[in-house]
């Protein structure tokens, strides 16, 4: 299970795609002189779109409630239903129908009496081809438009859901459910992971899925804070608290009051810092520097580290009873190199989001050089993904990114795969039959000796099914060969 939001996560990701993909539309045609009927679709099919013609409303009324178009054109006069009902009709289905209305001259009335049924837009007869075609396209990229503003939406809800925490590997399925529990709860949460995995990603979805989303999140880099400020970043402090104290400072923990203090690499902490931190979490209140009031601290508490706690427990780097009151709820991030199937995703995603970011329009990866991507070990995990992908989109104007614009550290991983062996056809030409026969022959009788004989594994060796080999095996009468090899 990846948990609902990171199915919400996944289905924007595919319907982006479905919209990047939007080029080619369905359009139904009524309109009952043949000639203007088959010349129209025609012409759409041209600019390369699926086209369905009928020569009535009564039939198209009956198309659209059975199929999904995209569009409807269709003439004002027309035998049995007319353009207005059917558009009518289609208005009332869904108001976000799409539907442009053909006139003829003299109907000026009726195409305002369309427009104010809702008509896309209606264009006058004889057609125009180079009308026609803009009219279509102004509709469709309106269509398009609307798909992009939904997932616009929906963008913005995953941003403050689960950020784009992207992932699709068991391993990361597993987080999912983790950060899913973890968010309905207060308890206190370390992520462990090695840099680059997603540890702020995690801590701003659990910030973001529990009850504390509309309260701030707080980060504190716990190695970053010079010792002599410490204090008064974390606790703030009163006017005239200490020389250069000119005003009144709200602390990191004030202001994460009713949110989440995200303790980033708290490995790194300052043994002045771990006595302070462990301080507020036993009483939960503080005071700031120089004031009066003892603040209660309503504040959830979101660790993460890139290093092994217990091991800096042991070697006392790091307080024995800090790390009991942190290692509650642990997260454990997995390394890239762990998690194959997200590689591929996450390469295309951060593909997408350059070319979108920076205005550019490369293709896609070609396979072989995804196969590299795979197969390499990430030492900086997701980041290094993303930086490497974001170096393509600036280094690239255009195309594919293949084998050629990979550095050699990871080109170096690419790994053959067995694929097709080109044949030759000779001057005097060849027996087609003959030796596409050859060939699989050849195939199946390799995959059974590799096998010792064995159907079921020679099928999955090839990839086929048993029924399927079977069937081949009786075609090229090899089931005694087969047998007499293993016997
Ligand atoms: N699963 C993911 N899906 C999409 N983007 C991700 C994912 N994991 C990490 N990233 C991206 O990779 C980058 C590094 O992630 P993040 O900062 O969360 O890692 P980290 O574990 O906190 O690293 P460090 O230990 O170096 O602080 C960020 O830009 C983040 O958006
Ligand atoms: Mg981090």
């Amino acid at each position: 299970m990846q948990g609902v939001k990171g199915l919400h996560a996944t289905y924007v990701e595919n319907r982006r795609q479905f919209i990047e993909t939007m080029q080619n539309f369905n359009i139904l045609i009524a309109e009952d002189n043949d000639l203007s009927r088959e010349n129209l679709a025609d012409l759409l099919r041209s600019e390369g779109h699926t086209v369905r013609a009928v020569s009535d409303g009564k039939q198209a009324m009956d198309l659209v409630v059975e199929d999904q178009y995209d569009l409807v054109i269709t003439d004002l006069r027309m035998p049995r239903v007319d353009g207005l009902e059917l558009l009518r009709f289609m208005k009332d289905l869904d108001p976000d129908n799409l539907v442009i209305m053909i006139t003829g001259y003299g109907t000026v009335d009726s195409a305002v009496d369309a427009m104010k049924l809702g008509a896309f837009d209606y264009i006058t007869k004889p057609l125009r081809d180079d009308l026609v075609k803009l009219t279509v396209r102004r509709a469709l990229s309106f269509a398009r438009l609307k798909e992009e503003n939904l997932v616009l939406k929906d963008s913005l809800i995953e941003k403050y859901d689960f950020g784009k925490l992207i992932g699709y590997s068991n391993c990361m399925k597993k987080v999912f459910e983790n950060i899913e529990k973890v968010s309905t709860s207060d308890s206190t949460v370390i992520i462990y992971g090695e840099s680059g995995t997603g540890k702020e990603l995690v801590a701003r979805a659990i910030h973001f899925n529990s009850d504390r989303r509309n309260h701030h999140l707080v980060p504190v880099n716990c190695g970053a804070i010079p010792e002599e400020l410490l204090e008064s970043e974390l606790f703030g402090h009163e006017k005239g608290a200490f020389t250069g104290a000119f005003r009144n400072r709200v602390g990191r923990f004030e202001l994460a009051q009713g949110g989440t203090i995200f303790l980033d690499e708290i490995g790194d902490m300052s043994p002045a810092l771990q006595v302070k931190v462990l301080r507020v979490i036993q009483e939960k209140q503080f005071e700031r520097i120089g004031g009066i009031k003892t603040i209660y601290a309503d504040v959830r508490i979101i660790a993460a580290t890139n290093q092994n706690l217990e091991l800096a427990v042991a070697e006392k780097r790091f307080r024995e009873d800090l790390f009991y009151r942190i290692n509650v709820i642990p997260i454990h991030m997995p390394p890239l190199r762990d998690r194959g199937p997200d590689i591929a995703i996450l390469a295309n995603h951060f593909l997408r989001t350059f070319n979108k970011m920076k205005k550019k329009s490369l293709t896609g990866i070609h396979p072989d050089a995804l196969n590299c991507l795979v197969h390499y070990g990430w030492p900086g995990n997701v980041r290094e993904l993303q930086n490497l992908i974001e170096m393509f989109v600036v280094m690239k104007s255009e195309g594919e990114i293949g084998l050629d614009d990979l550095p050699p550290k990871i080109l170096s991983q690419r790994r053959d795969s067995v694929s097709y062996r080109p044949v030759e056809v000779p001057p005097e030409g060849l027996n087609y039959n003959e030796m596409v026969s050859q060939y699989e022959k050849d195939l199946l009788l390799k995959a059974l000796k590799h096998c010792g004989g064995v159907k079921n594994r020679a099928a999955k060796l090839l990839n086929l099914n048993r029924t399927t080999l079977v069937e081949k095996l009786k075609r090229f009468n090899l089931m005694e060969a087969e047998e007499a090899d293993a016997g």
